[in-house]
């Protein structure tokens, strides 16, 4: 796994977002997988920006996002087909028919779990799986005990991740027990990882994640047997890593032919002014 430690949430996200701009300028056709939450928000407003002022295109992308809860429609105000379009993809020129988010409604989840599946597949399998982590670990919404080998499914939300997620909730609404997550398999398929992880907050998830044991009580800890997977931390969520100076050693040492995405200057906009 390469850990990257950046100063900041801003830094981090820029570096994620050069590293997806990096894959989308040289395979325009590529597919990507998406994540939601709070930790994507800036990457996605920057690639806007870079849509908007770099002409960054996404008309010949595939996307396919890891989750949704079970009971939203597309409409509700907290799922996530209306956060990737209110963050994403009604700000870029992607094909509609080429954005895939698991739904919610549908009536036979095992059905449609394994046709998202077959899509992923159709498509080509993933080239750059965008993640965050939970504070237990998880990504996507495989929560700790989860198989490490498991495939797109129904799963049933801890009570952390149920108050973690209140928040995109009005107050007397209940947060869905249920969501469809692609599984750590699927996720693990993806051709390269790019997980973010900021703040305090993270730290213990991340050194769990990327030192401690490959153990299906911490599903991301699979990603150490991914033959490419990136995490960009800020130095809040780097604090517990026990070897974070090798970590900043070999980033600071990476040949130069490696950091293409560093190239262009650096800018993040803020996500009002560009989602207006
Ligand atoms: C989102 C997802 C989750 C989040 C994780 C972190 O699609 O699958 O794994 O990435 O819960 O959430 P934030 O970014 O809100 O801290």
């Amino acid at each position: 796994m390469e850990i990257i430690i950046q100063p900041d949430l801003h830094s981090g996200t820029e570096l994620g977002a050069r590293i997806m701009e990096a894959l989308i300028r040289t395979k325009p056709n590529a597919v990507l997988g998406l994540a939601t939450g709070s930790t994507p928000v800036a990457l996605y407003c920057e690639l806007i920006r870079m849509h908007r002022e770099e002409g960054l295109d996404f008309s010949q992308l595939t996307t396919f996002n890891l989750d949704e809860y079970v009971g939203l429609s597309a409409k509700h105000p907290a799922s996530y087909h209306r956060f990737m379009q209110e963050n994403l993809l009604s700000h870029v020129n992607i094909r509609h028919d080429r954005i895939h988010i698991p739904d919610g409604m549908t009536e036979d989840i095992p059905t449609f779990c394994r046709d998202y599946e077959a899509a992923i597949v159709k498509a080509g399998g993933i080239d750059l799986q965008l993640l965050g982590i939970g504070h237990d670990g998880h990504i996507g919404f495989n929560e700790p005990s989860s198989s490490l080998g498991s495939r797109t499914r129904i799963k049933t939300l801890t009570e952390n991740t149920v108050a973690a997620n209140q928040r995109f909730f009005s107050s007397e609404e209940k947060v869905p027990l249920h969501v469809i997550t692609m599984g750590v398999g699927t996720i693990m398929e993806a051709r390269t990882c790019l997980l973010l992880a900021f703040g305090k907050g993270k730290a213990e998830a991340v050194a769990a994640m990327a030192e401690g044991p490959i153990t299906a009580m911490c599903p991301a800890s699979i990603l150490q047997m991914h033959p490419h997977a990136i995490l960009i931390v800020d130095e809040a969520a780097a604090s517990q890593l026990k070897r974070a100076d090798y970590y900043r050693h070999v980033y600071a040492n990476k040949p130069p032919f490696q950091h293409r995405e560093m190239q262009k200057p650096n800018f993040i906009a803020s996500h009002s002014e560009l989602t207006q």
